[in-house]
């Protein structure tokens, strides 16, 4: 069962020395996901969220417990291993999108390409950033800089660099946090859409309930503490 799953955090705990104190953000937290599963974690401000999805992404070492991803032990891997583990397994999408200001469009997700499969040729690299802006819609944004576009546009933008090297698993902390709803709703769509149609699972932190509801399933992470909420049925 257990390499059955792409994501496997069991028990886990994280807590930080803040000036000689424990401070204990995560506690006992265990989140099992399927390949091609889109999960939603919901939960308040400063309740460990994104704490979470930084183990998951070996950005952070648990204190306790283990974090299976992808069949490794993140706890288990040096930074090296990691770093490779991170290129060829995981997309990121942040709520700041965190696109390169001098870059186009087509570049952030070509350089992106670039990182995860060094392999490739120019020729290669443009084909395969061209298909994945022109899977969020931005066919005809490719020459267009980060400041030439709108919010959702850039968030798009974003969206195909998290998946152009098609990684089995996205994280995504709060995508929509920049964007009004109704822009926020349309990515959400998109993003869940492309994972669906790329078998790709997704691990998604929203403050908004009725994003959440587009996932397969949901959880709340109340100080550190993580439930599955039960299926609306
Ligand atoms: N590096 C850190 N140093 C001190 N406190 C931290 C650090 N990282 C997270 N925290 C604390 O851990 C708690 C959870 O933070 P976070 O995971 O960012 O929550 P969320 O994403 O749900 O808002 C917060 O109280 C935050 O202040
Ligand atoms: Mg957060």
């Amino acid at each position: 069962m257990t390499d059955k799953a792409i994501i496997d955090a069991r028990d886990v705990d994280y807590t930080l020395d803040i000036a000689g104190r424990p401070l204990h953000i995560l506690r006992k937290v265990s989140l099992r996901v399927a390949p091609a599963e889109v999960v939603a974690i919901v939960g308040p401000s400063g309740s460990g969220k994104t704490s979470l999805l930084m183990l998951l992404a070996g950005l952070e070492k648990a204190s306790g417990g283990q974090v299976m991803v992808n069949g490794r032990d993140l706890g288990a891997m040096n930074e090296d291993e990691l770093a490779r583990f991170r290129r060829h397994t995981l997309g990121i999408v942040f709520q700041s999108f965190h696109l390169i200001p001098s870059l186009t469009a087509l570049d952030n997700v070509g350089l992106a390409l670039e990182i995860a499969e060094p392999g490739l040729s120019m020729a290669q690299i443009r084909d395969k950033a061209a298909a994945a802006l022109a899977a969020v819609g931005l066919e005809g944004r490719l020459d267009h800089r980060p400041s030439a576009l709108s919010g959702g546009e850039q968030q798009r933008v974003g969206l195909a660099r998290a998946s152009v090297a098609n990684p089995p698993l996205l994280l995504a902390d709060e995508p929509t946090g920049n964007l009004d709803q109704k822009t926020g709703a349309v990515v959400v769509d998109l993003m869940f859409d492309l994972a669906r149609r790329q078998k790709t699972a997704v691990v998604m932190i929203t403050h908004d309930p009725a994003l959440a509801a587009k996932a397969d399933r949901v959880y709340t992470m109340t100080q550190g503490e993580l439930t599955e909420n039960p299926v609306a049925r």
